[in-house]
């Protein structure tokens, strides 16, 4: 991160004194009397002990005047410039101008923040917050990767070059690096100036292990969108003044010209900034527009002021590490960080020509002969396939159904079974779908896979699970969804949201006691009987592989025939 780690240092230790102690309750528990450590840090009182040296009780006692004393000239007199925070953070409360979730978050309202609030924030972090700068640059480090990865996929953004500067923006570059290795992508990186600290070369070295190669300013192309997809500014983060020195200014000047050619139409490389854009002035952002244009911004902590005149398409927070306490202190308004992701986008995802969203697949080729024979057991494999990668309910399915108005309608279910080779969802036999399939007992179910490039179409005619079967699972919700399936008379018109809500309460209340939720007769499991499948894998170029799988009849036998469909 950005924080001055000398400017640590000089706090901690003017605020810290080590001196020998005893403790009323380390006498007790110990007999003989012991080393202790006293913090005089205002904020903390650490006490720890080691081996028991013997030690004449008489100098101890002087000793704990003198550390007594040694407090309260440091309380009283030195007190150190940042304000003290709660010791118990876990409790320390949530201001309730903090969003808890995206739905009820206004972007406009996000928190940007002064060079001095920053630096001051990281001073906190890294001071009383008991942060290392090794820590916080680790996930300043993996934030970046992780917004890279949300928006720049490897199959089409593979080759990065991070460009790092010798302060801790360049520390977040090196660690950014390794971690895109580990995502998929292909990382090279240009050090010119080396810091000799053991925290910088830890991270050359743990680079250097993964193969990653390192270039030399000479070593790097004229045309850097030749030899890369991406390219991360990390030179200069928030504590940076002045005019850059070379070779960064050479540096810059190549990131700033690589617009000029996306102007006459050829493809160029992204750039992605790390905090703020190399040359910007961290609160005025660029004066004289001459500066970077980055594609992608990823703010660390909370967004500099300069940040505001962001003009690229992507701009994310990273450095999901900011406890309650400092976003009290400093008034945060920050997006809430989406379930255990490191990175939130800040700001309206770009305007998009939905006619050019494209994806370039790069899957390993699916042939006939590598596919089982019973294609329930091909479904049972991609299934797996799903889970492991761990994609977000692999189960859920677009069903298709027509009544016998012939108007098609689909909608997303669960699947909740795959015994006796059908494939079972739960429903309320008198919604929409529940009457098209009384009317027309065949369906279409389609899974799609995104992450793995696939699509799985399944049909066949429907029937009713046995009553048992629907009484089973039912009791094996959660109760909540069992009054919420006796609440709900899906699909038809309800006057508003209090309604059911109203009656939800009073059925909660009447089964308060615990006893038995009955299953509403019109509530129950379908099961389709696949007649056809296909497993769909995206490829290269549009030559997708499309296997189909119908049933045969051999000598009396069926069977499944695979064919090849055309993408
Ligand atoms: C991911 C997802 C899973 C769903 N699972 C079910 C389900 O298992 N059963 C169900 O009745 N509705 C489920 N729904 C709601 C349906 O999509 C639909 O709104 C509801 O069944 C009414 O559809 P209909 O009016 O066409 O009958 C799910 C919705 C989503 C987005």
């Amino acid at each position: 991160m950005h924080s001055l780690v000398t400017k640590r240092r000089i706090i901690n230790n003017s605020m810290t004194l080590t001196c020998l102690c005893l403790t009323h309750s380390l006498a007790q528990t110990h007999k003989t009397p012991h080393f202790t450590t006293f913090s005089c840090n205002p904020l903390f009182h650490i006490f720890s002990v080691s081996n028991p040296i013997p030690y004449p009780i008489k100098s101890m006692f002087f000793s704990v005047i003198f550390a007594f004393l040694c407090r309260i000239l440091f309380q009283g007199i030195l007190r150190p410039r940042i304000q003290p925070f709660s010791t118990n953070f876990r409790s320390a409360p949530t201001p309730s101008s903090l969003p808890q979730s995206m739905a009820n978050f206004d972007a406009d309202s996000v928190t940007y923040l002064t060079q001095p609030e920053a630096a001051e924030i990281d001073e906190t972090l890294m001071g009383p917050l008991g942060f290392s700068v090794d820590q916080l640059m680790e996930l300043a480090g993996l934030s970046v990767a992780a917004s890279i990865s949300e928006v720049y996929k490897s199959s089409e953004y593979n080759r990065v070059l991070t460009i790092c500067g010798p302060g801790n923006n360049g520390g977040d570059g090196l660690v950014a690096a390794r971690h895109l290795h580990h995502f998929g992508y292909k990382p090279f990186v240009c050090y010119p100036k080396r810091t000799p600290k053991a925290l910088y070369a830890g991270l050359v070295t743990q680079l250097e292990a993964l193969s990653i190669p390192f270039l030399s300013v000479e070593e790097l192309p004229t045309d850097l969108s030749n030899d890369f997809d991406i390219l991360i500014d990390a030179m200069f983060g928030f504590s940076f003044h002045g005019s850059p020195r070379p070779p960064f200014d050479d540096l810059i000047q190549r990131l700033v010209s690589l617009h000029s050619h996306n102007q006459i139409g050829q493809k160029r490389s992204v750039i992605v900034s790390v905090d703020i854009p190399s040359g910007w002035h961290v609160e005025e952002g660029d004066i004289d527009v001459t500066g970077i244009k980055p594609d992608m911004l990823v703010s660390l902590t909370a967004p500099k002021l300069g940040a505001k005149k962001f003009g690229g398409p992507h701009h994310f927070l990273g450095g999901r590490f900011v406890p309650p306490a400092i976003a009290e202190k400093y008034k945060l308004i920050l997006p809430p960080y989406p379930g255990t992701s490191m990175c939130v986008r800040i700001g309206k995802p770009p305007q998009v020509d939905i006619s050019a969203l494209r994806e370039n697949y790069i899957s390993p080729e699916f042939l006939e002969d590598q596919v089982e024979a019973d294609p329930i057991n091909q479904f049972r494999k991609w299934f797996d396939d799903a889970l492991a990668a761990g994609l977000k309910e692999p189960n859920a399915m677009a069903l298709s159904t027509v009544g016998k108005d012939g108007k098609p309608s689909s909608r997303m279910v669960l699947l909740k079974g795959l015994e006796n080779d059908g494939f079972v969802w739960y429903t309320n036999y008198e919604s929409r779908k529940g009457h098209e399939l009384s009317e027309n007992p065949r369906a279409a179910l389609l899974f799609y896979w995104d992450g793995l490039n696939r699509q799985v179409r399944v049909e066949g005619p429907v029937q009713k699970v046995s009553d048992e079967e629907s009484e089973q699972y039912f009791h094996s919700r959660p109760r909540g969804s069992q009054i919420g399936a006796i609440v709900s008379k899906q699909s038809t018109v309800v006057p508003g949201r209090h309604v059911l809500y109203r009656e939800y309460k009073e059925l909660e209340q009447k089964y308060a006691d615990g006893s038995l939720i009955p299953k509403p007769k019109n509530w129950g499991g379908y099961r389709l009987t696949p007649q056809l499948f296909e497993f769909w894998q995206g490829q290269k170029s549009r030559l997708h592989d499309r296997l189909q799988y119908t049933p045969h009849e051999i000598n009396g036998q069926r069977q499944w025939k695979v064919e090849r469909l055309a993408p």
